[in-house]
């Protein structure tokens, strides 16, 4: 498998260091404005209230602060937080034990709700909505349905996908924060406070050489200034200045756009495999060995949002700039003369992919 900067599977030393520069106040959350003022209003207004605020989603690309964003929700509210993901409940019976452990005020935060199984989420429903789950107790024609009330409690759901998740699991969230790609101004502030931290020294020039490179995405951005610590601590004076970022992000494999090695993995099997394509997601998977989830989930938003690829209803396509990305003059005729690079494909006729 080629590894990625944005995967959330690390060592236990990288989850060490990514928890201690995470925010623990709203306050200390960098950017994303829209979500952090409306989070706000809701969390506020819910505590004057002395009851708890609606359920809580939040839908965005792995790195871009959900998980985070969830552990200070209960950090405002001062309620305790349970942690669990979709994959992990994968009896009903287990999330029925959790919730009914609930106390008065506790923030259950579910990673990965989209990939929770189905009577599981039907019992989410009434919990979310009524706070109260039927508990099933024997099996067969003489199992019967024993109701519990649970106390109020918060749901944080995050997702990768928000698209997946069922119109009934969607409706039951009273906010949804979409969380955006951070500008890279906004990772020079995030790593300046990562930097102050951790204690590194770093100029504003070498901060924002990592900042450009991050891939919109603060887990990177924070990933690389610690790469680039280590390589100016081996091989200068420790500082992190433009030229010990340069130097070590060729070390680890990061071009002058930010794309590691799965990106341009993807990026040159769409343009030299599949002639820039249209190809479908999952022969495009196979053809980097990856999964298909983690090239729709961790690569496609950024190469997307980069401008370098298209999402076409007949599959996945290289943009004029791909090509030039690549150092290579894109096909003749292929791109009109739109200055977009994303070639016209959405013909009436043609199938959404996959
Ligand atoms: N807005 C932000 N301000 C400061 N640090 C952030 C922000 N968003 C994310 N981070 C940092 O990036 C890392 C990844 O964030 P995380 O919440 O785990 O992402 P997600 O759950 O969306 O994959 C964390 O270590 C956190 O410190
Ligand atoms: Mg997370």
């Amino acid at each position: 498998m080629t590894d990625s900067l944005v995967s959330a599977l690390a060592s236990p030393e990288e989850r060490d260091a990514e928890a201690s520069v995470r925010p623990k106040r709203l306050s200390e959350f960098v950017a994303q404005e829209r979500v952090r003022e409306q989070l706000e209003v809701l969390l506020h207004s819910a505590m004057r209230r002395g009851s708890p605020p609606d359920h809580i989603l939040f839908s965005g690309s792995p790195g871009l602060g959900k998980t985070t964003l969830a552990m200070i929700v209960a950090a405002e509210l001062g309620g305790a937080l349970r942690m669990t993901s979709g994959p992990a409940i994968e009896r009903s019976g287990d999330l029925a034990a959790v919730l009914t452990s609930l106390q008065a005020g506790d923030v259950l935060f579910i990673d990965e709700i989209h990939r929770i199984a189905k009577p599981a989420e039907e019992l989410l429903y009434s919990a979310m909505e009524d706070f109260r789950v039927d508990v099933m107790v024997g099996k067969g024609p003489g199992a019967t349905a024993i109701p519990l009330d649970l106390e109020p409690f918060t749901l944080v759901g995050a997702t990768t996908r928000a698209g997946l998740l069922t119109g009934p699991m969607r409706d039951r969230f009273g906010f949804v924060g979409h969380m955006e790609f951070y500008t890279s101004a906004e990772l020079a502030v995030l790593l300046q406070r990562s930097a102050r931290i951790l204690g590194v020294a770093a100029t504003a020039e070498g901060i924002a050489e990592i900042a450009g490179r991050s891939r919109g995405t603060p887990r990177v951005a924070n990933r690389l200034l610690r790469r680039v610590r280590d390589y100016a601590e081996l091989r200068g004076d420790g500082v992190v200045t433009v030229t010990a970022a340069r130097a070590a992000l060729k070390v680890y494999d990061v071009d002058q756009a930010g794309l590691d090695r799965l990106d341009r993995a993807v990026l040159v099997a769409l343009v030299e495999l599949f002639g820039g394509g249209p190809v479908g997601l999952s022969t495009l998977a196979v053809a980097v060995g990856e999964q298909p989830d983690t090239v729709e989930e961790v690569v496609e938003p950024f190469l997307v949002r980069a401008g370098l690829l298209a999402r076409t209803p007949r599959g996945r396509v290289a943009t004029a700039g791909a090509w030039r990305h690549l150092g290579k003059n894109p096909p003749n005729g292929t791109f009109g003369s739109g200055t977009t690079g994303v070639p016209d494909l959405f013909s009436a006729d043609s199938q959404p992919d996959t």
